[in-house]
């Protein structure tokens, strides 16, 4: 029989999977100072797709943390972890509530010192991401929402930190974009391209360019899912990452206000879909302010369009 979860079993949960992130942010620190006071900076560091997809044991070690921590407090529920699940650990979506936990958020930042590295824990229920969890233990920052609660930034201030303010276009929006793992020329190219039409111009020959108000890579889909429920980004594009780092910040977004979605051709409006959160291609906008003859989140589908319009679409590999 499917496992159903009270609302205050649903506060409980949130406070264990905060409690969660804040030791493993301990542990991350640690690994940290430790990682980058070996010989080289690169003992423990390993690579999983080529050598720009890095693992560390850190990773390795985070994820069994809170993997053993679930399983002592919550042994029926589902678990989805980055690091297992490129092991082959791959366990079926069910109705059942299911943990899905990046370790390590933004691992290259985390073996360069950027600190932009977070843990992630999101947990899905009934097929809908409803707990999300983002402890970025380097600015000591912590990020939750439970669906229907709103989001907070270090459990007190309230997400967004100011009063959402209108977007006309993505001509005046400073927008989340990354390189992401893959780096065939095919690939390579399609981002430039992109990101060409994002920032470029078009009175000085770049067509079709928006000439954004700039762009921003801070290496973390999840520290990207924050920054647009904070407010500081106006929105966030990717496509390739998976759903353990975007499972938290969608929750987290939206409990802000914001409007979290797929790529080009989903249409949805509610809930946050299994078809997008597992779809590899993500885009989220922060809240929009109402504005007479147009309602926050018609301006919000409205940059997604115009979004599309402008970025090139692929499938990722
Ligand atoms: C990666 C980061 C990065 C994004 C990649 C993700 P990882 O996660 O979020 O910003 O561009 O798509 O896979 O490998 O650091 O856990």
């Amino acid at each position: 029989m499917a496992i159903t979860l009270s609302e205050s079993e649903q506060e409980s949960l949130l406070e264990f999977s905060i409690q969660v992130a804040k030791e493993a942010g301990a542990v991350i620190l640690q690994g940290s100072k430790s990682i980058r006071q070996e010989l080289g900076g690169s003992s423990g560091i390993d690579s999983k797709k080529n050598s720009v997809d890095l693992v560390t044991e850190w990773d390795v070690k985070v994820e069994e943390i809170v993997r053993n921590a679930v399983k002592e407090k919550y042994p029926d529920f589902g678990f989805i972890g980055e690091e297992s699940y490129s092991k082959g650990l791959r366990p079926e979506l069910t109705d059942d509530p299911t943990f899905c936990v990046d370790p390590i958020d933004g691992t290259t930042n985390f073996v360069h010192g950027f600190p932009f590295a977070c843990i992630s824990i999101g947990v899905i229920y009934q097929r809908t991401p409803l707990i999300g969890v983002i402890f970025n233990p380097f600015l000591d920052q912590l990020f939750s929402a439970l669906k229907g609660h709103g989001a907070f930034l270090n459990l007190t201030t309230r997400l967004p930190l100011s009063p959402p303010s209108p977007l006309s276009s993505l001509s005046s929006a400073l927008i989340g974009v990354e390189w992401g793992h893959d780096r065939t020329k095919e690939l390579v190219d399609k981002k430039a391209n992109s990101f060409s039409r994002l920032a470029g111009d078009p009175a000085f020959g770049v067509a079709g360019g928006k000439m954004a108000h700039s762009m921003r890579s801070v290496g973390s889909a999840a520290c990207n899912y924050a920054l647009v429920a904070s407010g500081g980004l106006d929105l966030y594009w990717e496509i390739g990452c998976w759903p353990w780092d975007v499972c938290a910040g969608i929750v987290i977004a939206q409990e802000s206000g914001g409007f979290a979605s797929g790529g080009p051709h989903v249409n949805h409006d509610g809930d946050v879909t299994e078809e997008i959160l597992h779809g590899r291609k993500y885009i989220v906008v922060r809240a929009i302010a109402d504005t007479p003859g147009e309602s926050g989140r018609e301006a919000q589908k409205r940059i997604v369009k115009e979004f599309y319009e402008t970025v090139e679409d692929w499938d990722p590999k």
